[in-house]
């Protein structure tokens, strides 16, 4: 049985198996029905809001046949004090598999420790994987013309502009050592990559890819594709007027884009602040992909689910 608690938890093979299934289903979304999750029930365990996260994962979880339930954390008894450990337990006699998204990543590690069923990381503070394999297909669906998509992400330049100490910065680095890409962050000083995600890379036996710039400007030179997200992630409110000032220099605009190749893409995990980290400008732009990144997230989630079914079997 596997679980999906991080970018690297499936290897190469099942990178691009995951990838041509997210093809697939896009491909026949809506006339081939698939039966990966027939008869299964799936928990969706959120303590933190959400909008694309819950609705694609409910919606995929449908359409292979099983049943989603969303359970909000002030409505399980751990909101009153029941422990991970007994929750994951008791969940698992009901349950097929869960989709959990947290604060700590030790949550996941300990659900998947206690109970006997996949855990699927939805985003926690340290990383968003889900979100990373649905962003790497959308570049490719642009990049592969008809070819491997996980060949035509191979040798590819990614920037990365802000907090670049966040769990979407994070999942990249991993990723992009992961899927052959080399990726620039640019942020100020004292958001460089923590020891954690350092630690992991190298424990996962892959060469890092990535490097740090404080110039905004040299991390985007020759970047294929440049990514942002917001500067106040879910549960850092209480630093927002401090950072919203740090990382300003930071801000994807159409200046900082035509430093980028000519044919780059502009991604965001979205929700998107406009005058923030974004331009509503680039946003707008015919290199923006945020709209195909978040549908992607309903099919390539649907393919992570089939994968975890099928090792669970
Ligand atoms: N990108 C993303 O995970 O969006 P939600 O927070 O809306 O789920
Ligand atoms: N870094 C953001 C990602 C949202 C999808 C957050 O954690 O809030």
């Amino acid at each position: 049985m596997k679980h999906f608690l991080k970018t690297t938890d499936f290897n190469i093979q099942e990178v691009d198996e995951t990838l041509s299934l997210a093809q697939k289903f896009k491909a026949e979304r809506g006339t081939v029905p698939s039966s990966a999750l027939n008869g299964q029930s799936w928990g969706m365990l959120f303590f933190k809001s959400s909008t694309r996260t819950r609705v694609s994962f409910e919606v995929g979880v449908h359409e292979l046949g099983g049943n989603a339930l969303y359970l909000n954390k002030n409505d399980v008894q751990i909101s009153r004090g029941e422990t991970i450990a007994d929750t994951a337990k008791v969940l698992s006699r009901y349950l097929h598999g869960i989709i959990i998204r947290c604060y700590d990543h030790a949550l996941l590690e300990e659900f998947a420790a206690e109970g006997s069923i996949p855990v699927v990381n939805a985003l926690s503070d340290f990383l968003h994987p889900c979100q990373i394999y649905s962003d790497a297909f959308t570049m490719a669906e642009r990049w592969s013309g008809g070819g491997s998509l996980l060949e035509s992400l191979q040798g590819k330049k990614i920037a990365f502009l802000g907090d670049t100490a966040c769990n979407m910065a994070n999942s990249w680095m991993l990723g992009a050592a992961l899927f052959g890409m080399d990726i620039s962050l640019a942020g100020p000083a004292g958001f460089e990559p923590g020891q954690d995600i350092k630690d992991l890379i190298q424990a996962s036996g892959l060469t890092p890819s990535w490097t740090f710039h404080t110039d905004p400007t040299e991390a985007v030179e020759g970047a294929d594709a440049v990514y942002t997200d917001v500067w106040v992630s879910m549960g850092m409110e209480d630093e927002k007027e401090e950072r919203l000032n740090t990382l300003q220099p930071f801000q994807v605009n159409s200046a900082l884009m035509l430093a980028a190749k000519a044919e780059a893409l502009f991604l965001h995990c979205l929700p998107a602040h406009a005058g923030e980290e974004v331009t509503q400008e680039v946003i707008d732009s015919p290199a923006s992909i945020i709209f195909d990144q978040a549908e992607n997230r309903l099919h390539v989630q649907k393919a992570i689910l089939a994968m975890l079914a099928k090792s669970a079997i």
